[in-house]
């Protein structure tokens, strides 16, 4: 694969879809191809299994159920647009990927990290990111960003407890430590612009190589 892969990942509120839209304007203005997308979603039947995923009436769900819907759409998500792409010699933009899984499900719910990793496994086959952007902030003050964002919907991850969004946080950090090569940390209480500027400046070295 010629392309490059970069995922985004970090809390609710932390900005990652505003910084990755600007990114994406910005790179296919300097001639770049982009390929902008995100989990879970990104083609149809993902989309699919998001609705069923993230719909706050779906209170029943199992924890494993939950994580291996993740796993399937992320599966057909990575076969049908990600890997064309980089096949391609494209830049990948996605919205959360595999460490989101490994954060929310593996740490915060407590499934395990080694086995929420081995069913991702299953479903990616060791295509994994060149990079991920970690944004870091405080899930208080990322809460807060999203109720007074009007313009996004509030889901049923959304809706756990304060508690379960610290330990999301902790899943990051761990996740960090484990991957310090791949995933780079950026400080999501800054201003946009200041993070936004991060943000470019390690993609534009990416891309050099
Ligand atoms: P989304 O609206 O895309 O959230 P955000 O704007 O915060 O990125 O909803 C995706 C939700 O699904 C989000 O709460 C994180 C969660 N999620 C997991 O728990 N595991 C996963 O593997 C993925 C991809 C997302």
């Amino acid at each position: 694969m010629q392309g490059l892969f970069i995922t985004v990942e970090g809390p609710e509120g932390a900005g990652k879809t505003t910084i990755i839209n600007r990114l994406t304007n910005d790179l296919e203005k300097q001639g770049y191809p982009v390929v902008l997308t995100r989990e879970p979603g990104g083609i149809q039947i993902s989309e699919e299994i998001r609705k069923v995923i993230l719909d706050p009436k779906n209170t029943v769900m199992d924890a494993r159920t939950e994580a291996l819907l993740y796993a399937a759409a992320r599966r057909q998500h990575l076969v049908e647009k990600v890997v064309p792409a980089l096949n391609e010699g494209k830049i990948v933009l996605c919205d959360r990927f595999i460490d989101s899984s490994l954060a929310y499900q593996g740490y915060a719910r407590g499934l395990g990290i080694d086995e929420v990793q081995s069913i991702n496994q299953f479903a990616i086959q060791d295509v994994m990111p060149d990079k991920t952007f970690y944004f870091d902030i405080d899930p208080e003050l990322g809460l807060t960003r999203i109720k007074k964002h009007s313009g996004r919907e509030i889901n049923r991850l959304d809706l756990e407890k304060l508690d379960f969004h610290y330990k999301v946080r902790e899943g990051y950090k761990y996740l960090i430590n484990r991957f310090p090569e791949r995933i780079i940390e950026i400080d999501a209480s800054q201003a946009l612009d200041v993070v936004y500027d991060q943000v470019m400046e390690k993609v534009k070295m990416f891309i050099k190589g």
